[in-house]
Order: structure tokens, then C-alpha cells, then sequence
């Protein structure tokens, strides 16, 4: 049975995550001065805030991994139809087998630390590692990554698809950050507002499909999907999982 079209996350949603206009263009920012940098964003999705970082510096250049070809596509036709293409290289790939041509000034992983694999409760450490190894001296690292925002209960561990030790909080990502060498220059984290925006995205496309395809053989399956995902938000991370924007300085 070949999985039905459903219409990809980036119809619905500026950004793959929690993040507002207001806040993507503060965390830009944070990150300056761009002029002339290289910016790497790994799990870059459809590399909508990369483009924005390259528009908000002229001379930057970026490049930007992604193992999902839809997503890197939508980008390279975003980025032709903004001029910045000359300045953009998109890789369609697995982060994980992807190496460099030049160390950079600017580093992003966004909701992407699980892009090297492996054990989940390694993968904040994996950025933080990983990332060190990319920047120049006194790179910036922009990481956002999941915390606890508070303790999650048994039922709700019960419910999310994640182990509890995968995140800290706020205060142990950032000491975690430090034990890194790197230090905090900016540290702010998604609202109850931005996650709401966006996990009323998520489900729309599934919810879309099943009000035009209700006969459909695959109705079980997608209707299971939107399910799972709206149990996961409710009766699991919904004011409880944050998710911190944290600015790095490497040494
Ligand atoms: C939550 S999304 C974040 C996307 C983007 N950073 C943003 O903020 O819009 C996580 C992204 O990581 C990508 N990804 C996951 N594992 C990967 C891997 N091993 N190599 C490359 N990309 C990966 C997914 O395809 C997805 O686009």
C-alpha cells in the first residue's frame, strides 16, 4: 500500500518549529555582525530562517543540510525567487555523513540535535560537540533545543515518544552549554503562543486530507497520525516540553 500526498508542513507554517516573525528576526540579531560570515544550518528543513539570515546580511553565504529532498527543494526554489541563490548551497542529505568545505562563523541546529543519531539522551551533547567542531574561533552557535520547562508527570512520560533524561532544564541546558566551552550570549524560548500556532499547523494537512478523502483506504491510517500527534501536544509536552533559542559564543 503506497502512502498517500499529503501536502507538505511548509504549506501551513513559516518556520518548522515554534517560532514567531518577532522572535526569528531577534535571534538573527543575536547573531551579529554577519558581514561576510559563513552560516551553516544543519536540519535546516526548508531553510526558511537561513534565507532570512542571508537577506539580513548582504555578504553572508550559508549552507544548509537537510536529509528531506521535498524540504530542500521548496528552499532552493524560495531562495532562486529571493536572489539568493549565489550565495546558498542547499545539500540534500544526511547530516551524519555530511562534511564540510569551510569551517564557519555562524552555526544553527533548530529542533535538529537529533541529526547525528544515536541514543537520544547523547543528542544535545552531539550539537554541542559537533557544532564546536564547525566554527571558528568565536563562532556563534544558535541552538534550539528542547527542556523541561517543569517536571513531567508519569502519565504524561507515558504518552510522549521521548525519554525523560532526553532534556534538562533551562538552567542545564545552558550549564551543559558552558561545560561545552561555549558562553551564553542570549538565551529565550518559545511561548505557549508560538507552540500553539504551530501545533495547530502540524495537524491541519492530515485533517485537510481526511475531510476530502473520508472513503479512502488509507483514512485509518492518516486519522491514527493526526491522533497520535494531538496526543502527544495534549496530554503531553503542552506547557510542559519548551523549547529554549539559545545564542553561543565558542572560545
Ligand atoms: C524540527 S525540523 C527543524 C527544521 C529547521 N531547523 C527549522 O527550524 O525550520 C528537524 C529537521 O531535521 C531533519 N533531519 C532529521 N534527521 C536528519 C539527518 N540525519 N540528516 C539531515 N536532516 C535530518 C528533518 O528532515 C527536519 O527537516
Amino acid at each position: 500500500m503506497t502512502s498517500p500526498e499529503i501536502s507538505p508542513l511548509y504549506e501551513d507554517v513559516t518556520f518548522h518549529g515554534p517560532l514567531s516573525e518577532v522572535r526569528a528576526a531577534r535571534l538573527i540579531r543575536s547573531l551579529m555582525p554577519l558581514d561576510g560570515a559563513h552560516v551553516i544550518d544543519l536540519g535546516c528543513g526548508w531553510a526558511e530562517f537561513l534565507l532570512r539570515v542571508l537577506e539580513a546580511s548582504p555578504t553572508a553565504t550559508g549552507t544548509g543540510v537537510d536529509r528531506n529532498a521535498t524540504d530542500i527543494a521548496h528552499a532552493q526554489a524560495n531562495a532562486d525567487a529571493r536572489g539568493l541563490a549565489d550565495r546558498l548551497r542547499l545539500v540534500a542529505g544526511d547530516v551524519a555523513e555530511w562534511q564540510p568545505d569551510e569551517l564557519a562563523d555562524v552555526v544553527i541546529v533548530n529542533g535538529a540535535s537529533q541529526v547525528w543519531g544515536g541514543d537520544p539522551l547523547q543528542h544535545t551533547e552531539n550539537a554541542l560537540t559537533e557544532a564546536r567542531k564547525l566554527l571558528k574561533p568565536g563562532g556563534r552557535f544558535l541552538l534550539g533545543e528542547g527542556f523541561w520547562e517543569r517536571e513531567p508527570t508519569e502519565a504524561q512520560l507515558a504518552v510522549l515518544p521521548l525519554p525523560r533524561d532526553q532534556y534538562r532544564s533551562l538552567a542545564g541546558l545552558v550549564d551543559l552549554a558552558h561545560e561545552h566551552g561555549f558562553r551564553l550570549l542570549a538565551a529565550e524560548q518559545a511561548s505557549l503562543d508560538e507552540w500553539d500556532v504551530f501545533e495547530n499547523a502540524h495537524g491541519l494537512a492530515w485533517e485537510r486530507w481526511l475531510r476530502a478523502n473520508p472513503d479512502s483506504e488509507h483514512a485509518a491510517e492518516i486519522r491514527a497520525k493526526a491522533d497520535r500527534q494531538r496526543r502527544w501536544r495534549l496530554h503531553g509536552w503542552r506547557a510542559t516540553m519548551g523549547l529554549a533559542y539559545l545564542t553561543l559564543q565558542a572560545p
